[in-house]
């Protein structure tokens, strides 16, 4: 099992001249790392400046590897992946379709071990492989995302809100998955809404106001601090 570590010094990022982060500094080891925060934080910005979405100043770097700004290709090279904010999937396109599509950069090898894991580990989208993705609930297609993203073979997993608009339930599903993924050794760095369940899946977190960190730390020492059971969990 790998054990893999992302790095990030100094890293900021923005649009048009409109600075969001600035200078942030972020250690994601093995397990899950939550980053939370109000909307318009810069969350969804942060995991775009790492992915290669955008151009970003500082370092980031993933088990001694520097990931190049601005060139997403190059990041999935080196072992990132990312399940966007709204899952972005082909609707018109099988469940498998859309899976293969995730290993567009892997050998035809590879593309055929990952997809029989992808329905070992989501026996959900094995039933339905050959329905249209536009088809399926919300919850079956954030999966889709999900095993879409494991099918490049990261070793670094960003997930953008996985748990948007899902029903409880399905939100436990969710978060289930994410919790296996890492103990196969991705290590995962995940934006979430859903602050409680969040921080009891997760391992450590960060939280991110106005593009700057203002709390880091064990997720259970976050869950248990004052100052985010006020902010984020509605507790006086
Ligand atoms: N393409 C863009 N062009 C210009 N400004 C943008 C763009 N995308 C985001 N922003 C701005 O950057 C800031 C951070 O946005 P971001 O999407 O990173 O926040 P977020 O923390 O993900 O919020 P949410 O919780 O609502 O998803 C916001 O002020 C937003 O308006
Ligand atoms: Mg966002």
């Amino acid at each position: 099992m790998s054990s893999s570590q992302l790095t990030v010094r100094g890293l900021a990022a923005g649009y048009h001249g409109f600075q969001v982060l600035q200078g942030l500094d972020l250690d994601v080891p093995p397990g899950i790392t939550v980053v939370l925060g109000p909307n318009g934080a810069g969350k969804t910005t942060l995991l775009k400046a790492l992915a290669g979405l955008l151009p970003r100043e500082g370092e980031a770097v993933l088990d001694g590897v520097a990931l190049p700004s601005g060139e997403a290709t190059a990041c999935v090279r080196k072992g990132l992946a990312l399940v966007a904010e709204g899952r972005q999937l082909f609707p018109q396109m099988t469940v498998t379709e859309n899976l293969e599509l995730g290993a567009w950069l892997s050998p035809p090898r590879l593309r055929n071990e990952r997809l029989a894991r992808a329905f070992e580990d989501f026996p959900r989208l094995k039933e339905r492989a050959s329905q249209l993705a536009g088809t399926m609930s919300g919850g079956e297609q954030q999966m889709v995302a999900v095993a879409r993203a494991m099918m490049s073979g990261p070793r670094l997993l960003m997930l953008d809100e996985p748990s948007l608009g899902l029903a409880p339930r399905m939100v436990d599903e969710l978060l289930a998955i994410v919790r296996r993924i890492a103990a196969q050794g991705v290590t995962v760095l995940m934006v979430e809404q859903n602050v409680r369940k969040a921080l009891q899946a997760a391992d450590r977190g960060y939280v991110l106001e106005r593009g700057k960190i203002v709390a880091s730390g064990e997720a259970r020492a976050l869950l248990d601090s004052d100052a985010i059971r006020k902010a984020y969990l509605g507790v006086a």
